[in-house]
């Protein structure tokens, strides 16, 4: 399937979106859903790590994570957030700019519970992002945790759970002979989005 970005008719970039994603979703080798999401602290200081997106909608794309984690804290303290699909196999990037937020207890209850034992238990054990003295020292606090909840069910941890961000910006990139790159940009005004075409 080849989508030139100069004819594109959508005026919804999730159209868009939905049709890369299940392109790349047929073509990349691993993880399509990764996202390269990067955060700012309280001193401006950005930082960046890769997630996965888990689903998306026009409400948002999900990921989780620890909230207690430097992302998470992160968040915390500055909403703002850019991210960044990079999708080799078909040359294309996408890049977001919006705010995040946390999804409803409730919401990150089903992903949590549709996870293996293990993930679940693992994400238990990990106080991620704090530092770690040793590699034994997170293997016992897993065996700990395995013990405690031997042969029943394990509950989501409550700082871990589901983030939706919420783009107000997305952009779509596409690689082409000579530099001469495609680019289209969609940007909420009035809460509607707006297309524009840049220089690559
Ligand atoms: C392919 C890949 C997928 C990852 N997916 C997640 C994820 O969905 N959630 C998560 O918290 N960390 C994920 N990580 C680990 C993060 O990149 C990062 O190491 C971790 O979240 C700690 O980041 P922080 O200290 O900035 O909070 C993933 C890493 C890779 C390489």
């Amino acid at each position: 399937m080849k989508i030139g970005l100069s004819k594109i008719k959508e005026r919804n970039p999730y159209i868009l979106f939905n049709k890369w994603f299940d392109l790349a979703s047929k073509k990349e080798i691993s993880d399509p859903n990764a996202i390269s999401l990067s955060t700012v602290n309280s001193k401006g200081q950005p930082n960046v790590r890769i997630v996965l997106m888990k689903s998306f909608n026009e409400d948002g794309l999900t990921f989780y994570t620890n909230s207690n984690s430097s992302k998470g804290m992160e968040i915390e303290s500055n909403v703002n957030i850019a991210a960044c699909f990079y999708w080799k196999s078909i040359e294309r990037q996408v890049r977001i700019r919006g705010k995040v937020r946390k999804i409803s207890g409730k919401d990150s209850d089903t992903y949590f519970s549709s996870r293996d034992r293990k993930s679940k238990i693992g994400a238990w054990a990990s106080l991620q992002s704090k530092p770690l003295k040793n590699r034994k020292e997170l293997e016992k606090r897993f065996n700990l945790i395995s013990k405690k909840y031997k042969n029943i069910d394990i509950p989501r941890p409550p700082h871990w759970g589901g983030f939706i961000i919420k783009p107000v910006e997305i952009e779509f990139w596409h690689n082409k002979p000579y530099r001469l790159h495609e680019r289209v940009l969609f940007k909420i005004k009035k809460r509607k989005w707006v297309k524009s075409f840049l220089y690559p």
